[in-house]
C-alpha cells in the first residue's frame, strides 16, 4: 500500500517535531484528504497538562486550515510497545471529519501496524443527527 507508507513516512518526519517535554512520548500523524493532499500533526504539550494538544487533533487542524473537511485515510506513529491508539476525545474528532471506509494505521517506530476502519475506534458516537435544528 503506496498511500500508507508514504503517510507512515510523513508522520515519522513530524513526530520528531513533537513537543512533548513532560510525558516524553512524541507521536506523529498525517492524513489523506480524498484529493491526495497530506495534511501532518504532532502533539503538542504545555505545562499546564489539560491544554495540550494530541497529533491527530494537530492534523486535524492543519487540514481544516488549508481549506480542507475530509479524510480517507489517517497513520499516526509513536514509540511505543504496541501501535498507539488515539485517546477518545480524537476518536471523536476524527469521526467528524472521516469519510465512511476511511482507515486508520496506528504503528510503532519498531515497525508494527494495526490497521483499523476508524468508524469502529468509537461504537456509539455523539453525532449531528441526534442534535435538532442542525
Ligand atoms: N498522544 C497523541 O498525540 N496521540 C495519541 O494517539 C495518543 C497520545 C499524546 C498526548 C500527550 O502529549 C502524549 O501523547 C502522552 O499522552
Amino acid at each position: 500500500m503506496p498511500d500508507t507508507a508514504e503517510l507512515i513516512d510523513a508522520a515519522t518526519k513530524v513526530r520528531m517535531n513533537a513537543h512533548a517535554p513532560y510525558s516524553r512520548f512524541k507521536v506523529g500523524a498525517a492524513l489523506r484528504t480524498p484529493s491526495g493532499n497530506v495534511h501532518i500533526g504532532c502533539n503538542v504539550e504545555n505545562v499546564a497538562s489539560p491544554e495540550g494538544t494530541c497529533a491527530e487533533a494537530g492534523a486535524i487542524a492543519a487540514m481544516v486550515a488549508a481549506g480542507e473537511t475530509e479524510l480517507v485515510e489517517i497513520a499516526v506513529i509513536a514509540d511505543s510497545p504496541v501501535p498507539v491508539t488515539p485517546c477518545g476525545g480524537c476518536r471523536q474528532k476524527l469521526l467528524e471529519f472521516a469519510t465512511q471506509d476511511a482507515t486508520i494505521t496506528m504503528a510503532t517506530t519498531g515497525g508494527d501496524k494495526t490497521v483499523m476502519n476508524v468508524a469502529d475506534l468509537l461504537p456509539g458516537p455523539f453525532v449531528r443527527s441526534q442534535m435538532v435544528n442542525v
